[in-house]
């Protein structure tokens, strides 16, 4: 199947790099949010990330505007009903996911192949919302999207071949390496990731090291762009927490249990980057 037109809903932080880089691949792209406002900031966003690339010689003044040109926003779902792939990147909440799917299906071609970009919940339920299981996959892209060069492809046992083929084809042609991944909680990053950042909450906690030498430790160590604590505020405490809790109940192993002291930063609004301040503080609006 050609994919020519895109849909993106949600243009939070993955909904607006998911955007940006379909519209940088030549797609056709358009942004659903539920306001006015909200699309707004989300096309602001995509609109400062395409001038900082052109800033930084990564793309021309011509691409960036060729870009923008094939980029729009909406509120209206009726507005994706065209499209030929939809990712999906709103709240991660599997009730609101659900009606939105449930809405989509009635609304879209019957080509239209749906992709959510969640991290932890299950793509089976959201598509057995549908009446298009087969036509409906994972599509997990990392955080900031158009600098990680992976996407995760999450096949259901419902997903058929075709589309599991032609979501590949999509990712490699945003400038992705796609890897395949069954419908596990967490997929493959996130169920080796998480664990590992909980227990860096968890070494802490215990006085293994400070602060600073756990993720010197893992950062020279190890070579990871950002050691373990950095990544946590990178990522959202909360976001983090929210994974752990889904995947926890989802295996009922210890290893996914977040650690009282991610709870209670969580609850004291220390969420990472987003609100200044986790296991370290940031200056204002960064
Ligand atoms: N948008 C676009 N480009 C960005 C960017 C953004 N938000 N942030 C950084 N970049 C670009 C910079 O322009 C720069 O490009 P250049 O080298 O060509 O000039 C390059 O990325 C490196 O950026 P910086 O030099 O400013 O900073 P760093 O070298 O510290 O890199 C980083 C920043 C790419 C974020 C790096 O620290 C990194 O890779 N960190 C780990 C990120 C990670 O692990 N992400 C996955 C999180 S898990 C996840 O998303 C899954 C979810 O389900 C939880």
């Amino acid at each position: 199947m050609k994919i020519r037109k895109v849909g993106v809903l949600g243009a939070g932080l993955m909904g607006s790099g998911i955007a940006e880089v379909a519209a940088r691949a030549g797609y056709d792209t358009v942004v659903r949010e539920v306001t006015e406002d909200l699309a707004k900031k989300g096309m602001g966003r995509i609109q400062s990330s395409l001038s900082k690339a052109v800033e930084k010689g990564k793309l021309a003044a011509s691409e960036r505007d060729a870009a923008a040109g094939r980029l729009r926003s909406t509120t209206a779902l009726e507005d994706l009903a065209d499209c030929d792939i939809l990712v999906e990147a709103i709240v991660e909440n599997l009730e609101v996911k659900k009606e939105t799917y449930r809405e989509l299906d009635r609304l879209c071609k019957p080509e239209t192949i749906f992709c959510s970009n969640t991290s932890s919940l299950t793509i089976t339920e959201m598509s057995a919302a549908t009446k298009r299981p087969d036509r409906f996959a994972g599509l997990h892209f990392f955080n900031p999207v158009p600098v990680m060069k992976l996407v995760e492809v999450v096949r259901t046992i419902a997903t058929s071949p075709e589309t599991e083929e032609t979501v590949l084809e999509f990712a490699r042609s945003l400038g992705k390496e796609p890897i395949r991944a069954q419908d596990n909680s967490g997929f493959v990053v996130n169920r080796l990731l998480v664990p590992y950042l909980l227990d860096a909450v968890r070494a802490l906690d215990e006085g293994v090291g400070s602060r600073d030498d756990i993720d010197k430790a893992m950062e020279l160590g190890c070579g990871h762009p950002m050691g373990p604590l950095k990544l946590l505020d990178f990522v959202g405490l909360d976001t983090t927490y929210f994974i752990a809790e889904i995947m926890f109940n989802e295996y009922r192993e210890k290893r996914f249990a977040p650690p009282p002291l991610l709870k209670r930063m969580v609850l004291a609004g220390r969420l990472g980057r987003k609100s200044g301040r986790g296991f370290y503080e940031y200056g204002e609006g960064k």
